[in-house]
């Protein structure tokens, strides 16, 4: 049997004739509605010859690949042993899922493929000890061969505050390997694997793409095979693991896009699957989140202005992060002491959450469960709590917490379960500041959806943001439990306009937290314009990250321009298509959100360093109906963008109204902006 799974212009092919394991014959472009003698024909001309020096047979490339078929490149599902072939396969078919079942003398391996409606391919691997021994796990990876011409490997490093470092490569013969070791998707999480034609960019070429949807360590990969065969790959990222007789492992999901055209292609399926299960249920209120307006200086005189300020400009969720907590004076103490500090609250939050609400907004608390200060009244009394040696490395001088231990997710539950109900919290932010720095990191990650989804059980209505220091855990499988992602803990929006571009390749904007800072950045200490922090910040889930008190009036008006902004247009910056424009000058950022009927597009036009020539280059829209007319006017973000020009393009005074086509092929001339700026236009269809 031939199965052909068809999906929103994508065709995955399997082969499942004979007595072996399910060969992949093709995972890209639709191939169109194949007759089943077509499918037959196709399967059989796609034997290749078979090479010098080699297995005396045609290679096959299976859903498992590995020795005994004659693959000497990284296998899929690894057993440590003796080759044994995978046999007495089976295949179950349910509209667009496949189960396929393989089964050798000692275990058994379950995979599950299946192409969603959005043309994304989700595969699992579920592997089960059936002998009567120990059996050792040594990766339970899921692997493509892709096309010779993907020659081109575009992954992510980073650090904190500098998450998702693009970095493109054309490996060799042999293995561009990515893997984590952080129990956490780290600041360097490689994310998204892409493998394409060599050039490809955010509005073209094809390229194949992995994410590995876990917040523990993973492992990507592409490998170049002098077999003659390029295969991408990805799973959990394990030591060796030993499977008791009737014990199974279960490999997070791979969720594998392709595109045929470039990055934004990968968009294009991955934020509509995203948003077909996103438990996000209302429109994004803007937030402000104490942490850069106070850090750990609480008290009800110090946050009552702040509480005033943030009303006055729109804010419609109040934060408070770090610092509440019994005896949490710095980051060096108190972590693990869920109670409110009464030396800072002596009646408890409840003054602050009465302010905020009276003052119309939510009030939103910062909690990091899975941590503990050895400082702290809970690492006195429950020492052997700790995952981590009470000896051994801190970590901005923390230790974490074995969450998998029954007693502490118990305890834990009780703590956010307590704070949940004695305060009306519509939303948490769960943040998680260091490495684990152990090398079995899967029972902590398991732990955390545990706990997660038994709080959310518990409290529906309470959103929840997933922070790591960051952006150190942004994932497909943390994003099906919380509501948020705090993108980066830097401000700057110099760094901002990069790391949003590209988390959010992957992660739809209406998730990615993104604040307008102080002039002069905390993490990195350059001063950027009030406009330029506006239109950054406007493209995500927007909110202010500052000590309004001693923000200027000017600056003040700004901000609630830019709330009253966000707000009006927030429908379709949250729910429209994201569609960034390549520029010719890697100085230049264009991203823009169009409708999806088309109708209207909002597009930031930044320029990050020094031009490259006297005069910009046009901005070519893109995404817009080429047989609409639009009318295109410069957005108010609030403050203005510096420029350095004799005269600005006259078209900007007014605006201009041009078919699509024009504004996609031609463009429009840019004004001259100055390093660091941007400006915000508005496309409305007639
Ligand atoms: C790291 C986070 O990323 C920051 O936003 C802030 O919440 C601090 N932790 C608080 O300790």
């Amino acid at each position: 049997m031939i199965h052909h799974f068809r999906a929103a212009g994508v065709s995955f092919v399997l082969d499942s004739r004979g007595a072996g394991v399910p060969a992949i014959l093709h995972w890209g472009r639709d191939l169109g509605a194949l007759a089943d003698a077509d499918l037959l024909t196709f399967a059989e001309a796609s034997t290749p010859a078979v090479s010098p020096s080699s297995i005396d047979s045609p290679l096959r490339f299976s859903v498992l690949p590995g020795l005994a078929d004659g693959w000497s490149g990284r296998p899929a599902v690894d057993i440590a042993g003796p080759t044994v072939a995978w046999d007495r396969v089976s295949t179950r078919r349910d509209g667009a899922v496949l189960e396929i079942s393989s089964e050798r003398v000692d275990a058994t391996a379950t995979t599950t493929l299946e192409l969603t409606p959005q043309g994304v391919l989700l595969v699992a691997h579920r592997v089960r000890n059936v002998g009567d021994r120990p059996l050792t796990l040594v990766s339970a990876d899921v692997v493509f061969p892709l096309p010779e011409r993907a020659r081109e490997v575009l992954d992510f490093a980073g650090l904190w505050s500098r998450e998702r470092r693009p970095q493109r490569t054309q490996p060799g013969h042999g293995v561009w390997l990515r893997e984590t070791r952080h129990g956490r998707g780290g600041h360097d999480d490689p994310f998204l694997m892409v493998a394409g034609v060599p050039g490809f960019s955010f509005r073209s070429g094809e390229v194949w793409s992995t994410h590995v949807a876990w917040s523990g360590d993973t492992r990507q990969f592409v490998e170049r095979a002098a077999l003659g065969r390029t295969v991408l790959g990805a799973g959990e990222r394990f030591d060796p693991v030993t499977l008791a007789p009737g014990e199974q492992y279960t490999s997070p999901t791979v969720v594998a896009t392709w595109s045929g055209e470039g990055l934004d292609g990968l968009s294009d399926r991955l934020h509509p699957w995203v948003r077909s299960w996103s438990t996000i249920r209302s429109p994004r209120p803007v937030t402000l989140n104490t942490w850069e307006a106070v850090y750990f200086d609480h008290s009800l005189e110090r946050l009552e202005p702040l509480v005033a300020r943030a009303a006055e400009v729109g804010v419609e969720r109040f934060v408070l992060d770090d610092g509440w907590f019994q005896g949490r004076l710095d980051d060096r103490r108190a972590l693990g002491d869920w109670t409110v500090d009464l030396a800072k609250w002596p009646t408890g939050l409840h003054p602050l959450a009465a302010l905020v609400e009276d003052a119309g907004m939510q009030f939103g608390l910062w909690v990091e469960p899975e941590m503990v200060s050895v400082d702290s009244d809970l690492a006195r009394a429950h020492p052997d709590w700790l995952l981590t040696s009470a000896e051994g490395l801190t970590w901005r001088w923390q230790h974490v917490l074995d969450v998998a231990n029954p007693a502490v997710e118990q305890y834990l539950f009780e703590r956010i379960d307590a704070l949940l109900t004695e305060y009306r919290i519509a939303y948490l932010k769960w943040d998680h500041n260091r490495d684990l720095l152990v090398s079995t990191t899967r029972p902590q990650v398991e732990a955390l959806y545990r706990l997660l989804d038994r709080v959310r059980a518990a409290h529906p209505g309470v959103e929840i943001e997933s922070c790591a220091s960051g952006g150190g855990r942004i994932d497909l499988e943390i994003l099906r439990r919380v509501d948020r992602v705090w993108t980066s803990d830097t401000n700057d929006p110099l760094e901002r306009q990069r790391i949003q571009r590209w988390t959010g390749i992957v992660v739809p904007p209406e998730y990615l937290g993104s604040h307008v800072g102080d002039a002069r950045a905390h993490t990195t200490g350059r001063v950027a314009e009030l406009g330029f922090r506006l239109a950054t910040a406007l493209f995500g889930h927007a909110g202010i990250e500052s000590d309004l008190t001693r923000v200027s009036a000017a600056d003040l008006a700004a901000l609630r321009t830019w709330t009253a902004l966000f707000t009006h247009h927030r429908g379709l910056l949250h729910h429209g298509r994201t569609v960034r424009v390549d520029s010719a000058d890697p100085a230049v950022m264009i991203h823009s959100v169009v409708a999806h009927d088309l109708g209207e597009a909002i597009c930031s036009y930044a320029v990050l360093e020094g031009a490259d020539a006297a005069l910009a280059e046009p901005l070519r829209f893109a995404g817009l109906d080429p047989d609409r007319r639009y009318t295109v006017t410069a957005v108010d973000v609030g403050a203005p963008a510096m420029s350095l020009q004799d005269a600005p393009p006259p078209w900007l005074v007014e605006g201009v109204t041009l078919l699509g086509s024009v504004l996609m092929q031609v463009g429009l001339p840019m004004p001259l902006l100055s390093p660091g700026n941007a400006v915000v236009l508005r496309a409305v269809a007639s």
